[in-house]
């Protein structure tokens, strides 16, 4: 695997080599656990030339010490990556990809942001899409692939990918999950054993959603989601949403099958997990 630590590198190697082969793209933030590797795995299998890059994106933190705080593990992906046979690690500083004191550029999402990750997180969704868009313009990629745990950044990714005129196919790859049925995130590492059997409920609370659609209205249904909650203490409800897939607002019918999806933030020992159903 080639590691190239600056834009020039990487795009004097990408001129050479993008005319006849088909580049994907996985963007991450480091830290890989095994939903990183599904998206590797899915680059490799459709293209010629994976491209993945690590950068901890500030712009996309609201507060610094969540962004000191974030787990870097570079050896370990390194590893990872070669073992997974990637061909190229894109590993730039942060001199590299923004002017001093620059800031998110601001985007229009149509209301995709309105709501969950959107509406707690204020400014998210700006970093995120001023780095995507920058790494787009770099590498140039035929496809990216990005996963179906993070919903709402997946969204907007299609979203703004279209609204830039990038041609760019965006991939969602479905969540990795445990065998219990919680989604992988590198933040289950810090849940002892009875704190990750408590967060199942997350899990198997989707499925009650999805199972019962055809019996119950998405609020009736959000209710008895949200008594399953407060029934318990350990684990606290951030947001519980049924949404309409196209748009993320939240819905008083469903939609065809397919073109719904739960969605749920939540926290235990001060740990925050998000997961989502499509349905
Ligand atoms: O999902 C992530 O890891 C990040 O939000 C992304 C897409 C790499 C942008 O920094």
């Amino acid at each position: 695997m080639k590691v190239l630590k600056t834009t020039k590198e990487l795009t004097i190697f990408l001129s050479k080599e993008s005319e006849d082969n088909v580049i994907a793209f996985v963007p991450t933030m480091g830290a890989l656990h095994d939903g990183h590797i599904s998206l590797i795995k899915n680059a490799k299998s459709s293209s010629d030339l994976v491209v993945c890059s690590i950068f901890v994106n500030p712009t996309q933190f609201n507060n610094s010490t969540d962004l000191e705080k974030y787990p870097r593990t570079i050896e370990r992906d390194i590893e990872i990556l070669e073992q997974e046979n990637c061909d190229i690690l894109y590993l730039p500083e942060v001199s590299d990809l923004y002017s001093e004191n620059e800031k998110s550029k601001h985007f229009d999402f149509n209301g995709l942001d309105n709501f969950m990750e959107g509406a707690g997180r204020k400014g998210h969704f700006d970093g995120v899409a001023t780095i995507v868009e920058k790494l787009f313009r770099i590498v140039n990629p035929d496809k990216a692939f990005f996963g179906e745990k993070d919903l709402q950044q997946l969204q907007i990714i299609r979203h703004i990918t279209k609204q830039l005129n990038l041609e760019i196919e965006i991939i969602g790859v479905p969540t990795k999950r445990e065998i219990s049925g919680l989604a992988m995130s590198s933040r289950n590492k810090r849940l002892s054993e009875t704190n990750l059997q408590k967060a199942n409920l997350i899990n198997e609370t989707l499925h009650f959603i999805k199972e019962n659609s055809s019996r119950y209205s998405p609020e009736e249904l959000k209710q008895l989601s949200i008594h399953k909650f407060n029934n318990q203490s350990e684990l606290k409800l951030e947001y519980l949403e049924i949404v309409s897939l196209e748009n993320l607002h939240p819905i008083t019918e469903f939609k065809e099958r397919g073109n719904n999806a739960a969605c749920i933030a939540a926290s235990i020992s001060g740990v925050r997990l998000i997961d989502n159903i499509i349905f």
